[in-house]
């Protein structure tokens, strides 16, 4: 209960700061238990006294009124844009230019990711944000100052001294994972969804109801200033960056000065690295002349300053045809719809195949054969349809099939899922194959030299229908095959020998069944301790295992109480399959909670975690301030950054190498 005015203004600011650490640090002060106790016992202050409600309240940053329109604004200098270098030679170029015209020969550039979203620009008067408002055509742009303010990583107020008015820009965005979950609970609640986070940021942004924008996880990140009043001192852009951050406002905790050409070109080949692993997208490194007399000396061409200049990432979107649909049946029976394409080059590569996850999403995109439609990819991620624009005179719909396109099963489709599934179970080629490659592969039995292709060819000869099958092939058998040779068939019996040695975890995430990954299948062996234990165990016991929900605990029962699984595990376990039970079980890292990011050179991230649980860790997968320890290789990114924020112990492998060496003997 808050007691008077006094003690109102206290709470509130102290609200401010837990909003500051928690949207612009990015490092939390309490826990959302605790913040929420605070926002209730503010705004319930603010209701028996609404004449002492403050302004800059963070409870004001909702229940502004819709606008029927968005008014103009003028821009007091004009927003420009940047001009483009597609490759390391464009980018040579320009630095070329710029350092003759200067007759400096190594510039100082300021580097910083090109956020893909859409820029803002924001007026602070006397340290108060007094308006907010979008590009549009440079000069003139419409004011979205409610909907901005809602945007709880945006300051309404500036810390310290700054000039008594300055304009700020930044692009507005939505992270990659709030895009994920919002097109959700659209698609849920039968609404239209966003193509990519830009239009998602973009429509977001100019909501006439500012309590939609409220809904939306949009954040920002500033870089860069327009008209500033007389008598600031800053001399260079990075200058002006590490201001920004003391006023308060969020800065890119990528933004980095380097010195000549090879270190830019370095900073990109980082973020080319980086690019999946960041929390947004990016579509390419920006690049200023660090020192503002340089910029001023260098001047701007048409709308676009010659002091910068955008270094662009491949494409990751391309519009095709879809020449075909075609239906894919995965391990577990799930049937997936993949569309076929006209090639097309988009993110690097060339795509010709892309996925369209399941029926409904076929319907939602109306996507139909003959059609033109927007391919997406990226990173690694497969290639995904994203948008139809459909042609002239259309082809009909796609329909679910009725039976398995590789079996002829009937197919089905649980009440709550929107997959349909083969019911052919082992008795499909299909699904037979897929559970015998993902047996063999590197996160469960491990069988090195053995893939998708030999496995096809062992259950094509008739010689594999069940797992324990593999391990009573023959080298006479593996002679007979084409392309084997004396060498590669030894091996494929050696590692075949050699994989048999395992640990529990292994050997049920091996067995695939449904839900069930790599890291549930370690927690299982880890806290029931053995195979009877688990196969025994009832759905309440399976429901006491951290983090098995009531779906995952169904499909492990089940899977144990069919009588063919049974038997082939028992058939396994009589080929020699073993491991030690009750697995050393040791305590060094109890309490500990670890987090691995970037590559490993001596092992996989799911070894080292293996290793780690083995000593009594919890391994998780983002850092807090809880988190005891970041093993971090290559790539780390910005686990690593933020590790190092919070003062979080870190380790790289030979670190982590030498440890294990200790804690394990
Ligand atoms: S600087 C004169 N820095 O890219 C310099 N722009 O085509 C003006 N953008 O309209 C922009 N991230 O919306 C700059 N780190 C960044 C950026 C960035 C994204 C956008 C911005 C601008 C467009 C330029």
């Amino acid at each position: 209960m808050i007691g008077s005015e006094h003690e109102y203004l206290a709470q509130v600011e102290r609200l401010r700061q837990y909003d500051y650490h928690y949207h612009v640090l990015d490092e939390p002060l309490v826990g959302d238990s605790q913040y929420d106790a605070l926002l209730a016992a503010i705004k319930a202050f603010e209701v028996q006294h609404p004449e002492l409600i403050q302004a800059d309240s963070p409870t004001q940053r909702v229940g502004f009124q819709a606008l029927d329109k968005f008014q103009k604004v003028a821009h007091q200098t004009r927003m420009l844009s940047l001009d483009n270098a597609f490759n390391a030679e464009d980018l040579a170029a320009w630095y070329q230019r710029q350092s003759q015209q200067l007759e400096i020969e190594s510039l100082t550039l300021s580097c910083e990711p090109k956020l893909d979203g859409v820029a803002i620009n924001l007026r602070y008067e006397d340290g108060h944000l007094v308006q907010a408002a979008t590009r549009g055509d440079g000069h003139i742009g419409e004011d979205i100052t409610q909907n901005a303010k809602t945007l709880r990583s945006l300051p309404w107020r500036l810390k310290g001294d700054c000039p008594s008015s300055i304009e700020i820009r930044g692009e507005v965005f939505m992270p990659k994972a709030g895009f994920d979950a919002m097109n959700r609970r659209l698609a849920e609640t039968g609404q239209k969804t966003f193509v990519n986070p830009r239009n998602a940021a973009s429509g977001s942004l100019r909501q006439l109801d500012p309590e939609i924008t409220a809904s939306r996880p949009l954040t920002l990140y500033v870089y860069g200033m327009g008209q500033v009043s007389e008598g600031w001192d800053c001399q260079a852009h990075s200058q002006a960056m590490a201001q920004f951050q003391q006023w308060g406002l969020p800065v890119n905790p990528w933004v980095r000065c380097v010195q000549g050409i090879e270190a830019a070109e370095a900073y990109y080949q980082t973020l080319v690295a980086e690019r999946d692993q960041l929390e947004y997208e990016i579509d390419g490194i920006v690049y200023k002349v660090d020192p503002f007399a340089y910029q001023r000396a260098l001047g701007q061409v048409a709308k676009s300053p010659r002091w910068a200049i955008a270094r662009k990432f491949p494409a990751q979107e391309a519009v095709t045809t879809l020449e075909a649909i075609d239906f894919q049946v995965g391990r577990t029976g799930a049937i997936t719809p993949v569309a076929r394409l006209k090639p097309v080059f988009v993110g690097g590569v060339t795509v010709s195949n892309a996925t369209l996850h399941n029926m409904d999403e076929i319907e939602r995109l109306d996507a139909r054969v003959g059609d033109q439609v927007m391919i997406r990819r990226a990173g690694d991620v497969i290639p995904q349809v994203v948008r139809s624009l459909p042609a002239q005179a259309r082809s009909a719909p796609v329909a679910a099939p009725s039976q398995c396109p590789v079996c002829d099963s009937a197919v089905e489709r649980a009440p709550d899922e929107a997959v349909y599934r083969c019911t052919g179970g082992w008795l499909c080629a299909a699904q037979r194959q897929t559970s015998l490659t993902h047996f063999v592969s590197k996160g469960a039995m491990n069988v090195d030299g053995v893939g998708g292709k030999l496995i096809e060819a062992l259950v094509e000869q008739g010689w594999v229908t069940r797992p324990a099958d593999l391990y009573r092939l023959t080298l006479d058998q593996l002679l007979s095959m084409e392309r084997m040779g004396e060498k590669s068939a030894a091996n494929v019996i050696a590692a075949l020998e050699l994989s048999k040695k395992t640990t529990l975890a292994r050997f049920l995430f091996a067995l695939g069944i449904r839900e069930v990954g790599v890291t549930t299948a370690s927690t299982l062996a880890q806290e029931l301790g053995s195979l009877d234990a688990i196969r025994t165990a009832d759905i309440e016991r399976l429901l006491d295992v951290t983090d098995v929900g009531p779906v995952v605990a169904e499909h492990i029962y089940r899977f144990f109480r069919a009588p063919e699984h049974a038997a082939w595990v028992s058939d396994l376990l009589a080929q020699g399959i073993h491991w030690s039970e009750a697995a050393p079980q040791g305590d060094q890292l109890a309490g500990q909670t670890w987090v691995l990011s970037g590559g490993l050179e001596s092992m996989t991230r799911d070894q080292a975690g293996e290793r780690l649980r083995a000593l009594g860790a919890k391994v998780a997968g983002s850092v807090s301030k809880k988190t005891s320890c970041l093993v971090a290789g290559p790539g780390a990114g910005s686990k690593l950054t933020k590790a190092e924020a919070l003062g979080v112990p870190v380790l790289d492998e030979a670190g982590l190498l030498q440890r294990l060496s200790e804690w394990e003997s």
